[in-house]
């Protein structure tokens, strides 16, 4: 059975929150081709993109209001969206889902932050699936920098580049320049 059979989810990704869901498909839309840009095997990439799609799916959870809040958010808030992923596992525990798309559900914010040196992603993930969520951050993290929020205007991808730098991806350039991000 392959793995879209055997993995097949039905979640109501037409949720409310019409912006959560464009975030979810442009997150895995750009995964995917991260995924690519690693050379990654096309069950791999499945893989990827599956846990990308869902990788928000906890926000549900979290009132509209404080996820769409424009300015500073409290403390209590803060840590109530950083239950997303969490929340996300809870609804998805139903579905078969492979360990290493809930991993990416579970560590998408998490392993990115805890990179150990500055890294090259390409060089990791080919014999490292651990390393499956940090694509999804990268993925992550542009489309939040990129995209018009309710809460935000639409920045440079320069400004993703060099948090992502920051965080450890050395490749970053390699990966925007493949992907079709055009730094300004
Ligand atoms: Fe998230
Ligand atoms: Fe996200």
């Amino acid at each position: 059975m392959s793995l879209i059979e055997n993995e097949y989810i039905q979640i109501d990704l037409l949720s409310k929150n019409g912006e959560l869901n464009f975030h979810l498909v442009n997150v895995a839309i750009l995964s995917g081709l991260i995924g690519q840009y690693c050379e990654l095997s096309q069950r791999d990439l499945i893989i990827i993109i599956l846990g990308s799609v869902i990788h928000d799916i906890g926000k549900q959870e979290i009132p509209i209001e404080i996820l769409d809040k424009p300015g500073k958010l409290s403390i209590v808030e803060k840590n109530l969206i950083n239950t997303h992923p969490y929340e996300g596992l809870k609804i998805l525990a139903k579905f078969n889902l492979s360990q290493e798309v809930l991993d990416i559900v579970q560590f998408h914010h998490q392993y990115i932050k805890e990179l150990p040196k500055a890294i090259k992603l390409k060089d990791i993930v080919q014999d490292h699936r651990a390393a499956y969520p940090i694509i999804c951050s990268v993925a992550d993290v542009t489309d939040a920098v990129i995209s018009k929020r309710a809460y935000k205007l639409s920045l440079s991808p320069t400004v993703s580049r060099d948090d992502l730098l920051k965080k450890g991806i050395l490749d970053i350039d390699e990966i925007y320049k493949a992907i079709g991000i055009i730094l300004d």
